[in-house]
């Protein structure tokens, strides 16, 4: 499942293939070539593979929390070659890996930075192939001076990890770019007395004397920054939303001894409410995880966004969340600079969130008391739509992402403004999407020329003054 936009690798092929048939050598098989070795992501570099689409990731894991390794397991990988691959690179920081298999039979393999690359004893054919990595170790958060701490992180009682952009290759080996979305299953077996949460269903567990198994399975395609396995003792509330959406809430009662109930109530509420404006929930369950690691945000993980206990009581910030599991999760970037594809959005669903609980907290308010800041740095300087590494998470993608949309839809009116949002979550659902791609279907549906507006909000520099 993929959409990518740089094949330097296929390109290479077909010369190559090209120049076979000019001698006169006609191709007997299609010519083998490794996969490219980068999703080609500018924000990203290196950061994502090429030559292949994964579409399942199956991960066994043993996970231990204090334990070194606190971390043993295998990924079973299921993929489609897009082309012939003599070899090809994952994406797998850290880690001591064991076996390699293609299709059952041991590869050999190397480790570069940031990838584990796998030659297999014969080329793999165009389709589909699949690959065992038998891995262990203890993984190690990430910590960026931009970015900050994120990926594998010890909590108090366990463990959480919280990946975007590019944290998933810490604990697993991945095509990890948002770009390649996958269906998941999970194993995850834990000393006696843990629980284990990850994304999608819970389908069952299992006890040994020492320890017990939780397996997860997330049938819908999902981005690998997305993932999420939460270990500790937790509280859970499992139930359906009115709406007909089944909800599993976990909360570590050390950390928020009684915040189950309203946040479990909040979940509900809001996913339901974002059905009714954004369209059909898009996943086959909900819920929320609260646990105590030193993040400095909450994360949209797929079904089941992770909050720490001070951000799981506002109710904006769950607002926030459970948006994302449109804009996001379902319709996901194809490229790391359309964040505000994502964070835009689900900003102005706070905004929308807080007019409902107070009338006079309008979104109209929290645009105006923005544009009135005539020399806000981040706000005028970064557009957007083209904020940088530096900028992926800063207010202009936020706050002027969300500013966006509404300047939109005081252009286009309520009506268009919501059937534009319900358009975009039905056309791309469970798949990837760009902002030339918003601008064509805003266009489209309201019948509009919108491309001065979408120019001075998304693309220029300075403060929008006529759109
Ligand atoms: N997507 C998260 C949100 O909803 C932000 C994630 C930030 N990631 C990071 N490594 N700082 O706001
Ligand atoms: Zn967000």
């Amino acid at each position: 499942m993929s959409a990518r936009w740089i094949t330097g690798s296929v390109l290479l092929a077909l010369a190559l293939t090209a120049c076979s048939g000019k001698a006169g050598v006609p191709p007997a098989a299609p010519y083998a070539a490794p996969g490219a070795t980068s999703a080609g992501d500018p924000l990203m570099p290196g950061g994502g593979d090429g030559g292949y689409d994964v579409q399942h990731y199956d991960l066994d894991l043993r996970i231990t929390p204090g334990g070194r390794p606190a971390l043993a397991g295998t990924a079973t990988i299921t993929a489609t070659a897009t082309q012939a691959l003599s070899r090809f690179n994952m994406d797998l920081t850290g880690l001591n890996v064991g076996k390699v298999t293609v299709g059952g039979v041991p590869a050999t393999y190397t480790r570069t930075p940031g990838k584990l690359v796998v030659t297999p004893p014969k080329p793999i054919a165009r389709g589909r192939f699949t690959v065992g990595v038998a891995y262990s170790g203890t993984p190690r958060a990430v910590n960026d001076h931009t970015l900050g701490r994120y990926g594998w992180i010890r909590t108090g009682d366990g463990i959480f990890t919280g990946d975007e952009p590019d944290g998933a290759h810490t604990w697993f080996p991945s095509n990890d770019h948002p770009s390649d979305k996958a269906t998941f299953g999970f194993r995850i077996t834990v000393p006696s007395g843990l629980n284990a949460v990850a994304n999608g269903r819970l389908t069952g567990t299992s006890k040994s004397a020492t320890s017990v198994t939780y397996s997860w399975q997330a049938r819908d395609p999902m981005a690998t920054y997305l993932a999420m396995v939460d270990v500790g003792r937790f509280k859970v509330r499992s139930g359906r939303t009115p709406g007909g959406v089944p909800v599993y809430v976990a909360v570590d009662p050390a950390v928020d001894a009684d915040g189950l109930a309203a946040l479990y109530d909040q979940t509900v509420k809001v996913t339901d409410a974002w059905a009714k404006l954004f369209g059909p929930y898009p996943f086959d369950s909900t819920g929320a995880v609260v646990d105590d690691a030193p993040v400095q945000f909450a994360l949209e993980t797929q079904t089941r966004p992770e909050y720490v206990a001070a951000m799981a009581a506002i109710p904006t910030v769950v607002a926030h969340e459970l948006s994302h599991q449109w804009f996001g999760d379902s319709v996901t970037v194809t490229r790391w600079s359309d964040i505000w594809l994502n964070e835009g959005f689900a900003t102005y669903a706070e905004w929308m969130w807080g007019e409902r609980e107070d009338p006079r907290d309008t979104v109209q308010h929290q645009f105006d008391g923005r544009y009135a800041q005539t020399r806000s740095d981040d706000l005028w300087k970064v557009p957007p739509a083209a904020p940088g590494r530096t900028g992926l998470f800063g207010r202009s993608v936020y706050e002027r992402g969300a500013m966006t949309l509404h300047a939109l839809r005081k252009k286009v009116g309520d009506q268009r403004f919501f059937a534009i949002l319900r358009a975009w979550t039905a056309e791309h659902r469970y798949g990837n999407a760009t902002t030339p791609q918003f601008i064509a279907l805003a266009q489209q549906v309201s019948g509009m020329d919108l491309h001065r507006l979408f120019q001075v909000w998304l693309y220029d520099q300075g403060r929008p003054v006529n759109w």
